[in-house]
């Protein structure tokens, strides 16, 4: 699915978030500078790599830096964008990294799409160096009123709209659906804190219809991954 949306993907993440998905990885990217991370970077479902492209931005040329993705279409995307991450063809649930290779992993909208979180979480606790952190920029299941109201009346009438008009409508029917069946936001929280992570913080972007979840790689004797 994807690999058929590639080539329009970015121009309508844009357009569908009023242009708000760039602010939100400027953020994401913002944060994480005042952590003083360390340099080994991996941008997870990184899709055609905006994530990667604004982390260098704010934080520098990491010493490593890897685009992961399941699909070679996205990754093919990335082409000629500015940025030092090497695309590399993965799935997130079965990584082909040594455990603690990097100090940070951004995840942008992609914890959703993977057929068991909870997987992709343990892999990314796998992966990540102790006291490492994941930004993930996210759509949860909406909890409040003006965000139920919005995924579950408003989303479905324009969103799949304007997918089939500018690219594939099944894509953007997926999209709304993958929001409404996924974990709310604090569901989520607790399945990485039971999964070797502890939280920095949640942080609501556009009141509540994406979110900010920062975590910290605890140290591996205190996490539950084996
Ligand atoms: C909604 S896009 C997000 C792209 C990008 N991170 C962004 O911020 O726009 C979700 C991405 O997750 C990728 N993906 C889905 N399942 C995956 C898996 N099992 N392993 C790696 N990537 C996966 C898709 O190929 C897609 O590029």
């Amino acid at each position: 699915m994807f690999d058929e949306i590639a080539n329009r993907y970015d121009f309508l993440n844009h357009t569908l978030s009023c242009f708000q998905d760039i602010l939100w990885r400027r953020n994401c990217c913002r944060e994480l500078r005042r952590m003083h991370p360390g340099k080994r970077l991996l941008d997870l479902c990184g899709g055609t790599g905006d994530f990667a492209v604004t982390y260098e931005k704010f934080n520098g040329k990491p010493d490593v830096a890897v685009l992961g993705d399941f699909s070679y279409g996205m990754l093919k995307g990335s082409a000629g964008k500015k940025m030092s991450a090497a695309p590399v063809q993965l799935d997130a649930m079965k990584m082909p990294f040594a455990d603690g290779s990097f100090d940070v992993i951004l995840n942008g909208f992609g914890m959703r799409n993977l057929p068991d979180a909870e997987a992709g979480l343990k892999e990314s606790a796998r992966v990540l160096d102790e006291g490492g952190f994941l930004q993930v920029l996210e759509f949860f299941s909406p909890r409040g009123t003006f965000n139920k109201f919005f995924y579950k009346r408003l989303a479905p009438l324009f969103i799949p709209v304007l997918g089939a008009f500018f690219s594939k409508r099944d894509a953007y029917e997926y999209l709304v659906n993958s929001v409404l069946r996924f974990l709310p936001v604090d569901e989520f929280v607790a399945l990485a804190e039971k999964n070797g992570f502890e939280l920095v913080h949640v942080k609501p972007c556009f009141w509540g219809v994406a979110f900010r979840v920062l975590l910290r790689r605890k140290p591996k004797a205190a996490g539950s991954v084996k």
